[in-house]
């Protein structure tokens, strides 16, 4: 399986872009079109705003109970129905990187329950983490959804929970982008 993944911001591609904000720090330029490819393919040296790179990697926090919920109900990406998507790339800060492991397992899921919360919107809405951290990107993760517009508000409503934890005191970079398939 290849795990490594350019995701292209420009005048074209697979998703149109509804809309794109800034939620903390700097925004990305803004672009019409966002496509998703495997990294090493053909990507025209113009016309393309960015190119953001990540890294489907092995999982660092889920416990053997949590991966075991997540598999019984996560669904695939790319199924017919969800033509809603989104690209929420984020950063952490230098106080998060500089907490040991069990540090960051204790605020992701004791104190923020990132994946218990999570668990509840599946399996409307399917995902793919991407890490860049060391790809010396501008972000430290791509994350990626894909819905049916039916469950758009209920992104919403899992989007503003999550924004609320803890854990997202440690974030201080995060760009929004809600996109629809195209064709
Ligand atoms: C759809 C329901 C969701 C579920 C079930 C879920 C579940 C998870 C799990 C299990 C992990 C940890 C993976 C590991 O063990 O390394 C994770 C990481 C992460 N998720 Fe979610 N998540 C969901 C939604 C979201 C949303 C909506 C966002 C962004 C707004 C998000 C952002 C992240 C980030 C940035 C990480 C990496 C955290 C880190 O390593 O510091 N997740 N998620």
């Amino acid at each position: 399986m290849r795990s490594l993944f350019d995701f292209v911001g420009g005048e074209a591609g697979k998703w149109r872009v509804l809309s794109a904000a800034a939620v903390r720090g700097a925004p990305l330029d803004p672009v019409g079109y966002v496509d998703v490819r495997p990294a090493g393919g053909d990507v025209p040296a113009t016309g393309n705003a960015w190119c953001l790179k990540g890294q489907i990697s092995n999982l660092r926090y889920a416990t053997r109970a949590e991966v075991t919920a997540l598999r019984s109900s996560q669904e695939s990406l790319g199924r017919t129905q969800a033509r809603r998507a989104a690209l929420i790339p984020i950063r952490k800060t230098p106080a998060w990187w500089d907490l040991a492991q069990d540090e960051r397992r204790a605020i992701f899921e004791d104190q923020s329950h990132h994946t218990e919360v999570g668990l509840r919107y599946l399996p409307a809405i399917a995902r793919q983490l991407y890490h860049c951290r060391d790809l010396a990107q501008p972000f430290d993760f791509l994350t990626w959804f894909e819905f049916a517009p039916e469950s758009a508000d209920a992104f919403e409503e899992l989007v503003a929970t999550l924004r609320s934890t803890t854990e997202w005191q440690y974030v201080d970079r995060e760009v929004d982008l809600r996109l629809e398939r195209q064709g």
